[in-house]
């Protein structure tokens, strides 16, 4: 095993030495730096498997060292070596990253081999799960950047399709028959349904890229649960579920993303109303709990499996019943309204199970709220 000892006492790098040879188990190939710029050098032009580092040097002390090591071992572990009464700089030092620290006592002999076997071990794990969430997140990328091309492309044809289908609605290109009117009034409205589809797979797409971009302003969310409920009053079961509002007096205003915070109401509301029975209730309310907002809608539904709650948060998830029942959704309304929410550093919690109702509890937190 190689190891960079950085170190300027000749007594310590002496003792090091010692206790390197007595190891039967392991062959040590011990290199030495007296200074920080001599370790940066070391560092910049070999592989080691392990650092020792004193935090004391000629150039450099304390936790600078650790910070300017760490910056440049790429990976390699390091255990650091501290006086004896310094288990605080030493505790200090693993959360600026090292993966151990030993004080030089008399117990120093004793765990310093054990200490530089486990040290080795972790940061060879550590590199694992480093390289295995470079590739996972070079994958979204990958993935998110050819959705965001694909969306591009497919919106110019469509924006024709919904565009040239309206005006032959509007009858400015000549009178059609009842039938053709029939048909075309299904190519714009299914046109328009794919160009919100499309919206959504590129908004979802960019969650999971954490590439969304929030425009905040001040945002007054009875207003916007005022607009929503009467906007969607009407558009499930012919308006026979009842609607209820509660809203806080004196509720605060938030600070986030109005066109999001929009479809979150609109998704969560939407998604009560559609899988309610006719004359089922669904009761949506906003109130402060211990500083942060609380958005609530509940209803008295279908519900959703227990063990389905995972599933249909994912995208395209849907559960078994709904699409028994033939209910018409794609699966995505509930993954990008979690993102949306988790976006504002908020959480959505869903609390359901099959014939009971569903609750969906959005937590908006306290920073985002304004008075
Ligand atoms: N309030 C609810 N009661 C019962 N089931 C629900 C409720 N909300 C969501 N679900 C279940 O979760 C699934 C996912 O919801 P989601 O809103 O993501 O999709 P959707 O409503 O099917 O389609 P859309 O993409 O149009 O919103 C639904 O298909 C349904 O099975
Ligand atoms: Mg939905």
């Amino acid at each position: 095993m190689k190891i960079l000892l950085v170190e300027d006492s000749r007594t310590s790098v002496l003792l090091v030495q010692m206790l390197l040879q007595d190891d039967p188990l392991e062959t040590y190939e011990l290199h030495v730096a007296g200074t920080l710029a001599d370790a940066k050098t070391r560092l910049g032009n070999e592989k080691f498997d392990l650092i020792l580092l004193d935090l004391t040097l000629p150039d450099t002390s304390g936790l600078a060292t650790v910070d300017s090591v760490f910056s440049i071992a790429d990976g390699t572990g390091i255990v650091v070596l501290t006086a004896q009464n310094d288990e605080e700089l030493g505790l200090a030092a693993l959360r600026h990253g090292a993966q151990d620290f030993l004080v030089k006592d008399e117990t120093y002999r004793r765990v310093l081999l054990r200490a530089i076997k486990y040290a080795r071990q972790r940061s060879l794990a550590e590199k694992e799960i480093r390289e295995a969430r470079d590739l996972a997140e070079f994958a979204t990328r990958s993935k998110s950047s050819f959705i965001a091309n694909l969306s591009h492309e497919l919106r110019t044809p469509l924006n024709a399709v919904i565009g040239f289908s309206e005006m032959m609605l509007s009858g400015m290109t000549g009178k059609m028959t009842d039938k053709q009117h029939e048909y075309t009034n299904d190519i714009f409205k299914s046109g328009r349904y794919l160009l919100g589809l499309i919206g959504t797979v590129l908004d979802i797409s960019k969650i999971e890229a954490n590439k969304l971009e929030l425009h905040n302003g001040i945002v007054d969310m009875r207003e916007i649960i005022a607009d929503v409920t009467e906007r969607l009053q009407g558009a499930y079961h012919n308006g026979i579920v009842e609607l209820v509002v509660d809203v806080a007096p004196g509720l605060p205003k938030l600070y986030g993303d109005e066109t999001m915070l929009t479809q979150v109401v609109t998704n969560l509301v939407g998604n009560a109303l559609k899988y309610s029975p006719d004359g089922g209730e669904v009761r949506v309310s906003a109130v402060v709990e211990n500083g942060d907002m609380i958005f609530t809608v509940k209803d008295h539904g279908i519900g959703i499996p227990k063990d389905e709650i995972d599933m249909v948060l994912q995208p395209f998830g849907r559960t078994q019943e709904s699409r028994v029942r033939n209910i018409d959704g794609t699966g995505l309304g509930l993954p990008l309204t979690k993102g949306l929410v988790e976006a504002h550093g908020g959480t959505l919690k869903l609390v359901s199970d099959t014939g009971k109702g569903t609750t969906v509890i959005v937590r908006l937190p306290d920073d985002r709220l304004r008075n």
